[in-house]
């Protein structure tokens, strides 16, 4: 029992890199650190990220360990429905933040990479091409948010920032990226460092959206 809880906690500690820190001159100075922290402090630490440091870059491998992350969500009957196109080059991060509004596009200036999230449709809540309940494809939607979950913890452990943005162009999407009529577009998500500390929103009393009986 003893053993399985150390095991446990082991597990749950993961890596945060890429803090900012002072260094002997007095001047700031961003250096990639490494430190142990726990789920909870990636859990705290998460927030969505509207202001990002754009002199830091982030390579294909890394945003590939994420999106390998996002493997391990769970998805109704194992169906993986969730896509992702990911925008690195300049050209092209420069495209879809001229897609997502004005604002959201303000917000992401200086991430280097935004990841366009989408779910084939007629796989999660379908059996044979029939509905296996009411909610259809909201299945496909739900799945698509578990991912993206996984990617912006998996993103925060690792020490870089996001956002989720629900608005955007579906449609000069679609043929930015060449995404199929079969598939549903759903958040772009900005992925980057942060420039300064996020406000952390309130939360509603527990007591108000749960019920135990
Ligand atoms: C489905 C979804 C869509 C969102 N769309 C946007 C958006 O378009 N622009 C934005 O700035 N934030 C967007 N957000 C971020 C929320 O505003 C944010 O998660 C919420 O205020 C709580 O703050 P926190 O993420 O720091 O905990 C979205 C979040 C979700 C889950």
């Amino acid at each position: 029992m003893k053993t399985n809880f150390i095991m446990a906690t082991a597990l749950t500690v993961v890596m945060l890199t890429g803090c900012t820190n002072g260094t002997d001159n007095g001047k700031q100075e961003t250096e990639s650190v490494t430190a142990a922290v726990s789920f909870d402090e990636v859990l705290r630490s998460r927030r969505s990220v509207r202001s990002y440091d754009a002199t830091k870059t982030i390579t294909e491998a890394e945003v590939r360990e994420l999106l390998v992350a996002t493997q391990e969500a769970p998805s109704w009957a194992n169906q993986q429905p969730t896509k992702y196109y990911v925008a690195m080059t300049p050209e092209k991060v420069e495209a879809v933040s001229n897609l997502i509004g004005e604002r959201n596009k303000q917000n992401v200036a200086g991430a280097p990479v935004l990841i366009v999230s989408t779910y084939e449709k007629g796989k999660s809540g379908f059996f044979n091409g029939q509905a296996a309940n009411e909610v259809g494809d909201g299945w496909g939607a739900y799945d698509n948010g578990l991912s993206n979950c996984y990617f912006i913890l998996a993103a925060r452990a690792k020490g870089y920032d996001t956002l989720i943005i629900d608005g955007r162009d579906s449609d000069e999407l679609r043929k930015l990226f060449g995404i199929p009529e079969s598939e549903a577009i759903m958040a772009v998500l900005a992925l980057g460092y942060r420039a300064e500390e996020p406000r952390k929103p309130t939360h509603r009393p527990i007591d108000e959206v749960v019920q135990f009986s």
